[in-house]
């Protein structure tokens, strides 16, 4: 029996934090075990906010390296960068004669942009392209030219996913068959819950973001700024309200834990000591990465051959869709 078919994209617009490896890396490779995973880089969603040719560039590269730094075995799973399969693109011009322009204009992101510009006396369309408003339709055509069963994504990716069986559905209904597999949206329940430097979640929009990679001073630097309250280091403190705790969990084994939270309640404890035990978990877990990490961001031949191959696989399924969604709509 063949395996069902999980589809993910993540955007080339800043280096992978935390955050993404908890909400997003982690568990896709996971299901890598049980289903047959397209996964790429979403290069031309980037496009949209990223303008500078070496940033684009390079920043590919870190979602690329970092997926296999993180475990991702491209043996196993389809990884591509968007750009390189160009029946994506085909598939987009043809959704876009069933997406209805009402159900674009609730889309979150668009929305957002378009009620910031009137709080602030603009013209509600200033600063919004086309691709921005489009932006739901090519991540339906992402999803829909692997006939994708799940798709992993954060909470604030669910409307988009909404959207897309929106768009598959009326699909279906008008040619009154099955032409398009109806995704449904994997939402990880810790997604949004990786605490950033603030204390609130960590988000590149908040500047709070522990970077992946981030060299062991560095890192250790950062993790120095979480804010924390001004306890003296006798009082005793409680574990489940501290973000360096929050943090701590997501490293240590449950004796670890154990063992700090008894320290916290006892007192004694200051939080340069705190920071200092997560900076010791936290080094432990993500150096063996990180070394994979560096050493595949120096061999940016290595990263162009897997991602070749990627987007060849990815042709090749993607092709064949695309010949049957034709002759099914009579256009070739
Ligand atoms: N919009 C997603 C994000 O911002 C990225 C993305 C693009 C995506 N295409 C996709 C996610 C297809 C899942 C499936 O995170």
């Amino acid at each position: 029996m063949s395996r069902k078919v999980a589809c993910t994209g993540i955007k080339p617009t800043g280096s992978p934090h935390l955050g993404n490896y908890f909400g997003m890396y982690k568990p896709a490779i996971e299901l890598a075990k049980d289903y047959d995973t397209r996964y790429f880089i979403a290069d031309y969603h980037a496009l949209n906010t990223i303008k500078d040719p070496e940033k684009m560039r390079e920043l590919s590269y870190e979602v690329a390296a970092t997926w296999l730094a993180c475990g991702l075995d491209p043996e196993k799973s389809i990884i591509y960068k968007q750009s390189a399969v160009p029946y994506t693109f085909e598939l987009h011009t043809i959704l876009m004669a069933f997406a209805s322009k009402g159900l674009m204009n609730r889309a979150h992101a668009y929305k957002a942009v378009v009620q910031a510009n009137k709080e602030n006396g603009r013209d509600p369309d200033d600063g919004v392209n086309v691709g921005l408003f489009t932006y739901p339709i090519l991540m339906a055509a992402d999803i829909l030219q692997f006939d994708s069963d799940v798709v992993p994504v954060g909470k604030d990716q669910v409307q988009h996913l909404e959207m897309t069986v929106d768009i598959a559905q009326s699909i279906n209904y008008n040619y009154k068959a099955e032409l398009l597999t109806i995704p449904e949206a994997l939402v990880r329940k810790e997604t949004g819950l990786i605490t950033g430097l603030d204390g609130r979640k960590m988000s590149k929009s908040y500047n709070n973001t522990i970077p992946l990679f981030l060299p062991k001073k560095k890192l250790r630097k950062t993790i120095m700024k979480i804010v924390t309250n001004s306890q003296t280091i006798d009082e005793p403190k409680n574990p489940d309200t501290c973000n360096v705790f929050a943090l701590y969990k997501l490293f240590a084994t449950e004796e670890q834990q154990e063992d700090l939270r008894k320290r916290y309640l006892a007192g004694g404890l200051g939080w340069g000591h705190a920071k200092q035990e997560l900076f010791e978990v936290m080094d432990a877990y993500l150096s063996p990465m990180r070394e994979k990490y560096d050493a595949l961001m120096e061999d940016k031949t290595y990263l162009e051959k897997i991602l070749k191959e990627g987007a060849e696989k990815a042709n090749e399924i993607v092709e064949k869709k695309l010949a049957y969604l034709r002759a099914a709509l009579g256009v070739r």
